[in-house]
């Protein structure tokens, strides 16, 4: 696409996260939500507030929101408080005028990527699965072909009746995406099932499902993330500054690109609402769980900062300083080095090499001793436990593709896109 342009071209419209060429620096559609058509509907139920965070969430994911209330929801929550956060008029009337370039719910089921109802009423549900158009809402969900997202938000008695809980079946067996509900405190102030799904799971399962059918449809890829900690006794380890963000926006970005995605992590940062998440702690741990992930494995990424060393012995009590100690002298024992060690025919792995000198020259190294499709270089200092970095993409047979500093999340997107053909290319081979 063209840099000053400000509609996407047609290619990304279609393909809406291009086909997996390398992209740097040309990426503009980072993620399958940026400039997404999709339609919020919003039914009738006490959790119609929450839509409001939704739509601003969404909107803030640079998807471009048109909001239809229902005559329920109108009840909850005004037209202007949509029309203010999407900055799009809001829909409410299945008869309103047509105009030249707008035929009421024929456009916007037609223009829409996505259909997510959040709060889904019982009643509307009700209407969804027996295919009712007596509303503006109604009329898009049956005439539109973008996928369907229902977050259905009830006292627990409506939501366990056994006619919500058929016409729920119905629209899952019809391929619907039925998100909660939670179980919590009702508006009633009883527990139950029946609290709206949280606005960042709504949003991930609406991520994943926009990116479903991309390059990596079908794909399972293994990212590890986060520093190990190697304990020294019960209370104390050896570790490193690792947060983990580069692992996670890793993960996210395989999702966005319709992979499964298995998550090995240290870190307790929010995970990708999709991924399956390992938590470890030691470097022989994530080995024993990237071994285990990576038999149905086709891709591994080790993002995680995995320690070299351990100590050779772990305290079983507290570690106490004597008066009279200066000096406390550690033995350490080294790590298995994960990556370098497993392996499987067809696995694509992607290292990542964190080095204070001579980057290229050491990570180049790294990619033929470790048998890697290609690693990612960076400067330790700068980029550990840092929400950017500056990377340099080695691949074998191909110069070194220096980036410029961008966020971790922009560059795990940099990194898939390259990861893309390379997964395509072990599939041809194999075939
Ligand atoms: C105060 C109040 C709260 C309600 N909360 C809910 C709710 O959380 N979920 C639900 O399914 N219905 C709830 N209802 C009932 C719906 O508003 C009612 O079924 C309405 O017809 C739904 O219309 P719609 O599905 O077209 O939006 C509530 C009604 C009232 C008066």
């Amino acid at each position: 696409m063209d840099e000053q342009q400000g509609e996407p071209s047609a290619l990304e419209r279609e393909g809406r996260l291009g086909q997996g060429a390398p992209t740097a620096p040309h990426l503009h559609i980072t993620h399958p939500l940026q400039r997404a058509r999709v339609v919020l509907g919003v039914s009738g139920g006490i959790a119609a507030y929450k839509a409001a965070d939704l739509a601003s969430k969404l909107v803030q994911s640079e998807a471009v929101v048109d909001v239809v209330l229902t005559a329920g929801g109108q009840e909850f929550v005004r037209p202007l408080t949509f029309q203010a956060l999407t900055k799009r008029p809001v829909h409410t009337d299945a008869f309103a005028p047509w105009t030249e370039t707008s035929f009421g719910h024929i456009t916007l089921a037609r223009e829409a990527d996505l259909l997510v109802i959040a709060p889904a009423s019982a009643n509307t549900i009700a209407r969804l699965a027996l295919g009712l158009a007596d509303d503006l809402l109604g009329a898009i969900a049956l005439s539109t072909e973008a996928p369907l997202l229902v977050a259905p938000a009830m006292e627990h008695g409506m939501y366990h009746h056994p006619a919500t809980q058929e016409h729920l079946a119905t629209l899952v067996r019809r391929g619907v995406i039925v998100v909660g509900p939670e179980r919590g405190r009702l508006a009633s102030g009883y527990e139950g099932d029946g609290r709206l799904a949280s606005v960042e799971m709504i949003l991930g399962r609406a991520r994943a499902l926009l990116g479903r059918d991309g390059p990596l449809a079908g794909k399972h890829v293994v990212v590890t993330a986060g520093g190990t900690r190697e304990p020294l006794d019960p209370v104390r380890f050896l570790g490193n500054r690792s947060s983990g963000t580069m692992g996670y926006a890793l993960a996210q970005a395989a999702i966005d690109h319709g992979a499964a995605v298995t998550l090995i992590t240290t870190a307790s940062l929010s995970p990708p609402v999709t991924a399956t998440v390992v938590p470890v702690e030691t470097a022989e741990q994530m080995r024993t769980a990237v071994e285990e992930a990576v038999k149905e494995g086709d891709a591994l990424i080790m993002a995680a900062a995995v320690a070299d060393f351990r100590p050779d012995r772990t305290q079983h009590q507290k570690i106490k300083k004597r008066p009279d100690q200066d000096v406390l002298d550690l033995r350490l024992t080294q790590n298995p080095d994960i990556i370098a060690t497993i392996d499987h025919p067809g696995l694509v792995k992607v290292g990542f090499a964190a080095e204070t000198h001579d980057l290229v020259d050491n990570a180049r190294a790294k990619l033929a001793a470790k048998g890697l499709a290609m690693i990612v270089a960076n400067d330790a200092v700068d980029t550990i436990g840092s929400a950017e970095s500056v990377a340099t993409i080695i691949q074998r047979d191909r110069l070194p593709d220096e980036l410029p500093r961008m966020s971790k999340q922009r560059l795990a997107a940099e990194i898939v896109a390259r990861l893309i053909p390379l997964l395509e290319r072990e599939h041809d081979d194999g075939a």
